[in-house]
């Protein structure tokens, strides 16, 4: 499968490529061809040094989803707004995975501040519509993601209005170890998953613990 990492720069683009990259190609995207080819040149080389083979290239937003059947939008709630207007006229067929969270810090925490819609995959699926929108990965931390010998030991719910995208996502979600896949229902439920994560980040500072994630016990 040909996966389009936009924003794929930075953190979570980072562990979700380095995770997905000895299965499919990959295509870094970022707003700067140069930044874009370096990222994947950096992480081509550490899963090289690992003895993996992969296949990662590094591209702008708009030819990284050109090119692929699914593209992961990886950058900011307010950057992606901005993104998915560039890209509206190449956005066709390709799945559109959010793992977007609308979220602010005031007064030392994080608080989910959703769109008027109720969440960011809701505005995303209002801006685009006919684009096949999943909902994904909001609570996984891009530092396990990016170990990648790591077992998660996590669910990942996953949202969809199009069940044969979700089961795509669903699949890809299987690759990634010890990560289960859950049917988190259509993308209204998204609200819910996102919500989690500036919780889960609070909840982890007042304790004293990192990189918190779910599961469904
Ligand atoms: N970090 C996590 O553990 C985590 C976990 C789950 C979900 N998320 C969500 O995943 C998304 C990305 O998180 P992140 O931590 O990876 O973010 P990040 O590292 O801060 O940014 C990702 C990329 O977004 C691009 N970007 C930044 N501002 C932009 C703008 N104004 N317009 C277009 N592109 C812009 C940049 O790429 P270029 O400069 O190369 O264009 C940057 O490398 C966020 O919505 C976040 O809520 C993060």
């Amino acid at each position: 499968m040909k996966i389009a990492i936009l924003g794929g720069t930075g953190r979570i683009g980072e562990g979700l490529a380095t995770r997905w990259a000895t299965r499919h190609n990959i295509y870094i995207g970022s707003r700067d061809v140069e930044k874009a080819k370096n990222a994947a040149c950096g992480y081509s080389c550490r899963l090289t040094d690992q003895g993996f083979e992969c296949q990662i290239d590094g591209t702008s937003n708009k030819e990284a989803v050109e090119k692929a059947d699914v593209a992961v939008l990886s950058v900011p709630f307010e950057a992606a707004l901005d993104l998915i207007e560039c890209l509206r006229p190449v956005l066709k067929n390709q799945i559109l995975i959010s793992l977007v969270v609308p979220m602010k810090k005031e007064n030392g925490s994080f608080e989910y501040t959703p769109p008027e819609e109720g969440c960011a995959a809701l505005r995303i699926q209002h801006l685009l519509p006919g684009v096949k929108v999943v909902s994904a990965y909001h609570n996984l931390s891009y530092r396990k993601l990016c170990k990648i010998d790591l077992d998660i030991d996590a669910d990942v719910a996953i949202c969809s209005d199009n069940e044969d995208a979700k089961q795509v996502v669903m699949d890809l979600t299987r690759e990634i170890r010890n990560v289960r896949p859950l049917d988190g229902g259509p993308l209204k439920e998204a609200r819910m998953i996102e919500s989690l994560t500036p919780f889960l980040i609070n909840m982890a500072k007042r304790n004293g613990l990192s990189d918190l994630g779910v599961k469904f016990v």
